[in-house]
């Protein structure tokens, strides 16, 4: 006790074991509260408000940045986007992002509400891949479509493509079809085919309607 270094000793036990007051040493402890504050703004960042994105999200992003790159820029081809159409866990996350962005225009199944129906053959702005990729991302801003790219960004813009293209020709009923049919439109309508789970005959019926409101 007499000596000044060794430590204070709280209590001692009968079979003389000591308990000495031997604090962790303070850069310890401040590592230690650094973690516990990091952790929280970590989880409230990423699981609670949703600010930053998911590691998958951000690689698809980096993805679909370098092959832009590649590409000159021009932005995903009608064959990626037809190939994301047939990848489930895009088309689910393509969903999931039409449930909170877009269901409030075009319905919960993309049946139409303000928007159009996006589950027919009609289409106001085409509806081949890059058509679609297209209005999604630029938007018609002066027809209440709100443009997407800046909000959304590139790869869920394209994640949403594959949702659409998925739900298209499905005819669900809804809002008329409104624009051209794509049978109507030579140009382009064959090379949609393989996005659709078209259902051949409903095209037929579609047609007069979707020429009757092509004059609007
Ligand atoms: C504020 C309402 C609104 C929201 C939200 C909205 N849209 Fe639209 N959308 C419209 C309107 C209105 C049109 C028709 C524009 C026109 O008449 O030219 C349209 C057109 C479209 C078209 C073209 C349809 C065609 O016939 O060519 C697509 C594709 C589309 N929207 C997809 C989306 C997607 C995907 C989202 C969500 C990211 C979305 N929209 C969110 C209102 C909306």
């Amino acid at each position: 006790m007499s000596d000044p270094n060794s430590p204070k000793i709280l209590h001692e036990y009968p079979d003389g074991i000591q308990e000495a007051d031997e604090p962790m040493p303070s850069w310890w402890l401040m590592a230690f509260f650094a973690c516990i504050v990091f952790a929280a703004g970590y989880y409230f960042w990423y699981e609670q408000f949703a600010v930053g994105k998911p590691q998958l999200e951000e690689w698809r992003d980096d993805v679909a940045a370098r092959t832009k790159k590649k590409g000159g820029g021009e932005g995903p081809t009608a064959a990626s986007l037809l190939a994301l159409a047939q990848d489930s866990s895009a088309v689910g996350e393509g969903k999931t992002a039409f449930a909170q962005n877009c269901a409030a225009c075009h319905g919960d199944k993309a049946e139409g509400k303000i928007g159009p129906n996006l589950t027919d053959d009609a289409w106001l702005h085409g509806g081949n891949p890059e058509e679609i990729y297209k209005t999604i991302s630029k938007g018609v801003v002066e027809k209440g479509m709100p443009s997407w790219e800046g909000t959304l960004g590139g790869g869920r813009v394209q994640r949403l493509t594959a949702f659409v293209l998925s739900v298209k020709n499905t005819n669900v009923p809804g809002k008329a079809p409104q624009g051209t049919s794509a049978a109507a439109a030579p140009a382009g309508a064959g090379s949609t085919k393989p996005a659709g789970s078209a259902v051949p005959a409903a095209s037929a019926s579609a047609a007069p309607a979707a020429s009757a409101s092509a004059g609007k």
